[in-house]
């Protein structure tokens, strides 16, 4: 996990630009949903690629889920490589501490660690006003507390990419 981390933190640093959307995921999704996934930062674009493509490899069919795979981080905003540092030691270490941050404003440091470490639910609305599909928006709601079969199979990818 820690090898995992640290890979992850060097990625973050130099990827400046990801590969863009295969045809076949551009047609999953709606204009809107394509709006919300551009507008992420280049990291987090890579990333949610990477885990569209191992769950495209392995259920192929499963549409809701490949687009959960795409947009399950769209709540982040565009995070930098500080606070995605902060989160990872502040969730490792004092998780307690991080639960309490949310009494902290969304413009300060505290609160916009707080603020990412919610992205599931930020995710979950965006997608909500975007009009994307419920099971779409359970998914991703529940991209860190998983309850089914593929909530559980997209939470075990999201973890390894
Ligand atoms: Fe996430
Ligand atoms: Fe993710």
């Amino acid at each position: 996990m820690v090898r995992y981390r640290i890979l992850q933190f060097i990625n973050a640093i130099t990827i400046r630009h990801a590969p863009p959307l295969p045809n076949e995921a551009v047609l999953l999704l709606s204009q809107k949903e394509l709006a919300l996934f551009q507008r992420m930062s280049a990291f987090d674009r890579h990333h949610s690629l990477t885990v569209y493509l191992e769950l495209a490899s392995r259920r192929p069919n499963s549409v809701h889920l490949l687009k959960a795979a795409l947009l399950h981080d769209v709540g982040k905003g565009r995070p930098s490589v500080l606070h995605r540092t902060i989160l990872v030691l502040a969730k490792a270490l004092i998780p307690q501490h991080l639960t309490s941050w949310n009494r902290y404003s969304r413009h300060g440091f505290r609160g916009q660690i707080y603020s990412l470490s919610q992205h599931a639910n930020e995710s979950a609305s965006f997608l909500y006003l975007a009009g994307s599909h419920k099971r779409v928006i359970e998914l991703v709601s529940h991209q860190e507390t998983p309850f089914d079969a593929d909530s559980r199979l997209l939470a075990e990818v999201d973890s390894r990419c």
